[in-house]
């Protein structure tokens, strides 16, 4: 199914911690896409887990939003600033990035990601796994159009990374999407 949206169809809200249990659920779903990529099992109760979940509210620097598509929840993103390459010390960083498969290909993942990232300014560091070719690829273009071309892709040794390392810098103050973060 094609969707046909105007901006103001997608909101993207900051993760309150009211809002935990509903990224725990959809940090799931994302999990269990990716353990294509990963290899990873669910554990004795059937779930994956994401053990840095609850950093998001008690540690600074740690940014977690939400998507959501004609208010219906649409994916999220996990924002932090632990960087891989030394020379991205400082840069943020995306931790997690996920659209539910329903909104997929439709530039969703685009317009989220650009949001998200135009929350801050300066330096930028994004890593994906060499499996997630289709995740390269996505983050490949969205970049291109949000440095205006001007970015690094490196594969760096896999002992430091195990894929594609992108880093660029956001001139960017803040992006004009109409209902951006609002609550
Ligand atoms: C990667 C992901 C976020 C993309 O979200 P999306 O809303 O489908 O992305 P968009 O519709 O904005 O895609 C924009 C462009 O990215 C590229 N792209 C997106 N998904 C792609 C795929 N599966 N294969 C190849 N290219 C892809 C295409 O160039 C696409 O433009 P097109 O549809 O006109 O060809 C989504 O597929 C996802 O959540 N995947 C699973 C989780 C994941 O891998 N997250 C990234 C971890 S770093």
């Amino acid at each position: 199914m094609k969707l046909v949206w105007i901006m103001e169809d997608l909101r993207i809200i900051e993760a309150k911690e009211s809002h935990k249990e509903i990224l725990q659920r959809l940090l799931e779903l994302y999990q269990y896409d990716l353990s294509v990529v990963t290899d990873d099992d669910v554990d004795q109760f059937g779930l994956y887990g994401y053990s840095y979940l609850d950093c998001y509210w008690v540690e600074e620097k740690r940014y977690p939003y939400l998507f959501l598509f004609r208010e219906a929840f649409a994916g999220f993103a996990l924002v932090n600033k632990v960087n891989w390459l030394p020379e991205n010390d400082g840069a943020h960083s995306i931790a997690e990035f996920f659209v539910l498969k329903k909104y997929r290909r439709q530039g969703v993942g685009t317009v989220a990601a650009q949001c998200v990232i135009n929350r801050f300014p300066g330096k930028w560091e994004i890593r994906i796994l060499r499996e997630n070719q289709s995740a390269i690829q996505f983050w490949r273009q969205v970049i291109t159009k949000l440095a205006s071309g001007r970015f690094l892709e490196r594969i760096p040794d896999p002992h430091l990374w195990r894929g594609t390392v992108f880093s660029f810098k956001n001139r960017s103050v803040k992006s004009s999407f109409p209902k951006e973060f609002a609550e």
